[in-house]
């Protein structure tokens, strides 16, 4: 196999006690300009806003981190039954990359890290706009699905917050029929 060319950014999926103090603000750096909205949240070397990931997928270009993605394997409750999934958060490119196909890549990146971490399911919530991003790689909006989780510990970690419409759930190693009827309550915060 031939290396990639030096412009072509580099993927690599990194348990999160891997992750050096330069890694965190690479990866900081990365996501206060992908979330402009919530800069706040992402400032120094604090690389996570909710729940803190056990993995990243992360793609550089030299030591400038350009795409990346976290995943946490948690129990979730829904309806009457425990679930476990892999939270997955904080999945971004660079503004200036976005739209060359990077998205895609860190995705499949985000299937392997999940099928490794043997979850049955993908959980994520996401705004409108991005659904068909993800519905696209096989995700499946869960429209009528509420789901109550701790906010963003930058805006309060204390708070419950729910919301419904924008809950995407991914079969890893089972079928979207094995996801139980209910409400989800995720008792913690998300990825
Ligand atoms: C959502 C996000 C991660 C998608 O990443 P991306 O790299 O832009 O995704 P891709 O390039 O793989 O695909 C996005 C679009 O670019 C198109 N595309 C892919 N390769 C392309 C290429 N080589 N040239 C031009 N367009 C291309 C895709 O077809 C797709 O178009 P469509 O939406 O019209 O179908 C990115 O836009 C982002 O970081 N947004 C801000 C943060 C955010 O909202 N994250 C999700 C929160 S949960």
């Amino acid at each position: 196999m031939t290396d990639p060319a030096p412009h072509e950014p580099i993927f690599t999926t990194v348990a999160e006690g891997r992750m050096a103090l330069d890694d965190h603000e690479a990866v900081t750096a990365m996501l206060s300009r992908a979330f402009p909205t919530y800069s706040h949240w992402y400032q120094g070397a604090r690389s996570w806003a909710g729940m803190q990931p056990e993995k990243r997928v992360i793609a550089r270009s030299g030591d400038v981190v350009v795409a990346h993605a976290g995943l946490r394997r948690q129990f979730v409750t829904v309806g009457e039954t425990e679930v476990v999934v892999a939270s997955v958060g904080m999945v971004a490119v660079s503004p200036i990359l976005q739209g060359t196909g990077l998205g895609a890549q860190l995705l499949a990146l985000v299937d392997r890290a999940m099928s490794d971490l043997q979850v049955p399911f993908g959980l994520l919530e996401t705004g409108e706009q991005t659904v068909p991003f993800y519905a696209r790689h096989g995700w499946q909006l869960l429209p009528e699905l509420t789901g109550t989780y701790n906010d963003f510990s930058a805006d309060g970690g204390a708070t419950l917050v729910t919301s419904q419409g924008g809950w995407l759930v991914k079969p890893v190693h089972t079928t979207i029929a094995a996801w139980p009827e209910g409400a989800l309550h995720v008792n913690g915060q998300i990825v």
